[in-house]
């Protein structure tokens, strides 16, 4: 099994950006755990963050027969963007949302995501340990 672990803009600042509400972990060291997390049931995982929308469309495009599901954390393109949502349906890979913070009790326009019409699960408010659980999620559907 191989797995796309996506980030979207600002989410190379983790442990600098905002502490608060996403934490101290840097952006390697959550790739380091998460690679961890999923080679210990036997799957393989590859990076991509980019702070330009058109690069993370060409991410999902590029997973196409590559990859065997998708997490991504579409960071504010979450509330702004069809395009990540046209490319996550047009490639068909199974794709968990994931966000660091609890956006549902955050400012109204984070409640929107557009993404989310083309996800099999959404993980919200778990802190970086939620890109395990995103994870778990898909490997457990994958496996079934
Ligand atoms: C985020 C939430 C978004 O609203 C925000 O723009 C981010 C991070 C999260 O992980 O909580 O960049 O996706």
């Amino acid at each position: 099994m191989k797995l796309l672990i996506i980030n979207g803009p600002n989410l190379n600042l983790l442990g600098l950006r905002e502490p608060g509400l996403y934490g101290r972990e840097t952006y390697d060291s959550l790739c380091a755990r998460i690679a961890e997390h999923a080679e210990a049931r036997g799957a393989e995982c590859e990076f991509y963050q980019s702070n330009h929308e058109g690069d993370l469309v060409d991410a999902i495009q590029g997973a196409l027969g590559d990859a065997d599901g998708i997490v991504i954390n579409p960071g504010a393109y979450t509330h702004t963007s069809i395009a990540l949502l046209d490319a996550v349906n047009a490639v068909k890979i199974p794709t968990v949302e994931v966000h660091i913070s609890d956006v549902n009790a955050r400012e109204d326009f984070r409640k929107i995501s557009y993404i989310r019409a083309g996800c099999v699960a959404s993980v919200i408010g778990h802190g970086t340990n939620g890109y395990l659980e995103a994870v778990d999620l898909l490997l457990d559907r994958l496996e079934a």
